[in-house]
């Protein structure tokens, strides 16, 4: 039998925060997905999308629940906080087409507490939110773990995720993976000039492939990966931040309202530039996640005279020769270029 081939996975290919949230609420409503899957480690995520002038900023539900035809779901790789999810549930107004997989782990106020502890909030810089040592109990196979399954309040939006997923497949349904978190942040690291980004990473890997096995589906059902980049680099914690601006030039950029704060943690994000190592490590976390497609989001914040521009003819030249750079250096088309914060302010060359 053949495996049909109709998900498509959107994943970050720097430290998170590249946008993510925007470019899945797009194409989940563009595209008119059926199906939508969060996947990545759990509520250290925060994504932020702007529809009809309202924001919401979200920790567990998929970013394209912007598309009201669309059913929604939570894969088991995913570590799931109760409160936040049914707080977030109940926001979004989508209790009629949300599932979440029996078996997500369930982050609780212990794990939080020993997330604030030392070793993790500022050895590693974790963002406090119980992912790391909740992962580490997984790992233990340890019998305090709870499920969602043991949550009474989610009982009405149990499922199996990969079992309704994989029927979707068969039917020929579109199915969107939406990742969180950035390829660099992945706990299997990488080494740059000597030293690793494994000390600061998040508790999982973080790439398509680990997408995937999040949800339940394999890597023949995928058509297209669309890695996405910010049009200015961000980290937001400690650790290796390759094409770093210096300190006074990214306090310049916060005072002229260029700044950057955390979704989750509220931090301010360090800001970078597309420096020669950043563009090559760039073209290698695009390859490492098999993609097809590359997104850029926030041109109008470093290009001015950009913003809600929808056509490409529209964008101004440095915005233009900078996606002509990133072609040529990546060999991937840049298909989605946003351009100010609503969903629909993207230049779509699909
Ligand atoms: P943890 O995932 O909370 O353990 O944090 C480990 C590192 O990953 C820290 O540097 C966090 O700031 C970073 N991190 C985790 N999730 C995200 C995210 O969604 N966006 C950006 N950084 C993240
Ligand atoms: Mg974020």
């Amino acid at each position: 039998m053949r495996q049909p081939r109709t998900a498509t996975i959107v994943v970050g290919g720097w430290f998170g925060d590249e946008g993510k949230g925007k470019v899945v609420s797009y194409i989940s409503l563009n595209d008119r997905y059926e199906h939508i899957a969060r996947a990545g480690v759990g509520t250290n995520a925060g994504h932020t999308v702007c529809m009809n002038g309202r924001k919401y900023g979200l920790r567990m539900v998929p970013s394209g629940f912007t598309n009201p035809g669309a059913k929604l779901y939570i894969g088991k790789g995913v570590l799931v906080n109760p409160a936040v999810l049914l707080k977030e549930i109940e926001e979004c107004d989508i209790q009629e087409r949300f599932y979440v997989d029996s078996l997500c782990p369930a982050i609780e106020q212990r794990h939080i507490d020993v997330d604030n502890s030392s070793h993790y909030k500022e050895g590693i810089g974790s963002t406090g939110t119980g992912c790391g040592p909740a992962q580490l109990e997984r790992v233990k196979r340890s019998k305090e773990m709870k499920f969602a399954k043991d949550i009474e309040e989610l009982k009405p939006y149990l499922a199996d995720v990969s079992e309704l997923l994989l029927k979707a497949l068969a039917g020929g349904e579109k199915v969107l993976v939406e990742m969180t978190q950035g390829t660099m942040l992945s706990l299997y690291g990488f080494e740059i000039d000597g030293e690793l980004t494994y000390y600061n990473a998040t508790s999982k890997d973080t790439t398509a492939g680990s997408a995937c096995a999040d949800v339940g589906i394999g890597p023949a059902h995928v058509k297209d990966v669309i890695a996405v980049y910010k049009a200015r680099p961000s980290r937001v914690g400690s650790g290796i931040f390759p094409g770093e601006l210096p300190k006074e030039e990214q306090e310049r950029l916060r005072s002229e309202g260029k700044g950057e704060y955390g979704t989750v943690t509220r931090r301010p994000r360090r800001l970078g530039e597309w420096t020669p190592e950043v563009f090559r490590l760039a073209k290698k976390t695009a390859d490492m996640n098999g993609a097809t497609q590359i997104a850029v989001t926030k041109i109008d914040m470093v290009y001015d005279g950009n913003k809600g521009e929808r056509n490409y003819r529209g964008l101004t030249g440095d915005a233009r020769s900078f996606i002509e750079k990133l072609e040529n250096e990546l060999d991937l088309p840049v298909t989605l270029i946003g351009t100010g914060e609503d969903v629909f302010d993207i230049v779509d060359r699909r």
